[in-house]
């Protein structure tokens, strides 16, 4: 047969194989319905000491990018002004009150840097591997990032969430989803495939969310908070029905393309990604490693191996956690998987097991 019809039909097994390898990993139903009652009686509980308080969930548990058994991030707002609880001090109120009403396994750290309550649940029938679960104080900024991942995924899930949660896979499997180990947390590796979608894919496969004017003027006031601008357009009905894109490659061509393009094209030592802006450089921003500065630790020299700028929080390095190891590891994770699947593998699904192994 032609090597071009051999290379086609590998592609379309591919995209029909990402499908089948991320279904059976999305959380059932039941773990979520748990997950929602925790975070009532939590709230509940809290709304004890603190009548305005309201806990709400981020992260993956609600930003459609969430896989089986993953951790669950929830933020206590308060909304009264009038209530002057600092974070510490509430942090070990609310861990005390959790250790006398509940039997979860309960840590408080109110001397952290951004103090939390973590929390662990131990397995049930529908919860076969517990919950371990991050309670924090008035991180608003996460909620509207939150928010924006959604938006990004509900505009074409079939294409965003496959490949997400394939790459959030992949990266947990080959090791380089760890921030404490100097590889990525899970929310720099999203922001990595948005980038790609939003900037790098031409026709691009997503809009960029945050340059599409809003349909009715708003103020300075929506448009800030807490000192940043975290305006984007968020009408999903809207969007669905203004905004196709004219790239029409599957999942599985995007994914080898997104191998690919970190692989060979993308700068790691100068660039910046930045899903607000397109690539950036690190001078622009003044996040080069300048070695020659004297008193710089081992630490504060790596803080820009890997670049990714927040959307909202534009000052703040997401992948600052990437050491010059981690980076290095990464880059190799990325040939290894684009080396897997353009070798003409014969059968995707076999690539795929390769590929996470
Ligand atoms: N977050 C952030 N800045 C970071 C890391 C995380 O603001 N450097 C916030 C984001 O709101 C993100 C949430 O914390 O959505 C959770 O981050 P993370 O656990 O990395 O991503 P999840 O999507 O929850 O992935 P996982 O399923 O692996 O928990
Ligand atoms: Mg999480």
């Amino acid at each position: 047969m032609h090597p071009g019809v051999l290379h086609r039909r590998f592609l379309s097994d591919l995209s029909t194989s990402l499908f089948s390898f991320v279904l059976p990993l999305l959380p059932t139903s039941e773990e979520l319905t748990i997950k929602e009652e925790v975070r009532t009686l939590i709230e509940k509980l809290i709304k004890t000491i603190e009548p305005s308080a309201r806990l709400l969930s981020f992260g993956s548990s609600c930003n459609s990018f969430g896989l089986r058994n993953s951790d669950m991030d929830l933020v206590v707002l308060i909304d009264d002004p009038e209530a002057a609880l600092d974070p510490s001090t509430f942090v070990a109120m609310i861990g005390d009150l959790l250790e006398r009403e509940t039997n979860f396994d309960v840590k408080p750290l109110p001397k952290a840097r951004i103090p939390i309550i973590k929390l662990n649940l131990a397995a049930s029938p529908g919860l076969p591997f517990g919950i371990a679960c991050d309670i924090g104080i008035e991180n608003r900024l996460a909620i509207e990032n939150t928010r924006l991942l959604l938006t990004y995924a509900t505009i074409d899930p079939a294409r965003v969430r496959t490949l997400v949660l394939f790459l959030k896979v992949w990266a947990k499997r080959r090791r380089i989803n760890s921030p404490y180990r100097g590889t990525l947390s899970s929310y720099g590796i999203t922001l990595m495939v948005l980038f790609f979608l939003v900037h790098v894919k031409q026709p691009p496969v997503l809009p960029n969310l945050q340059r599409i004017a809003p349909v009715r003027p708003i103020t300075e006031e929506e448009m800030m908070l807490e000192g940043r601008n975290v305006y984007f357009f968020d009408d999903v009905e809207m969007l669905r029905q203004e905004w196709s894109s004219i790239n029409f490659e599957s999942v599985g061509e995007l994914l080898i393309d997104f191998f690919r393009y970190f692989s060979h094209d993308f700068q790691f030592n100068t660039m910046v990604l930045s899903l607000r802006a397109g690539p950036l450089t690190k001078e622009s921003k003044g996040w080069t490693n300048d070695i020659d500065v004297g008193g710089l630790n081992e630490m504060a020299r790596d803080r820009n191996r890997l670049c990714i700028e927040d959307p909202f929080e534009i000052t703040y390095n997401v992948a600052r956690t990437v050491t010059k190891d981690g980076l290095y590891t990464i880059r190799g994770e990325f040939m290894r998987a684009t080396r897997i699947l353009t070798q003409r593998p014969e059968r995707a699904v076999l690539a795929l097991a390769e590929l996470c192994r």
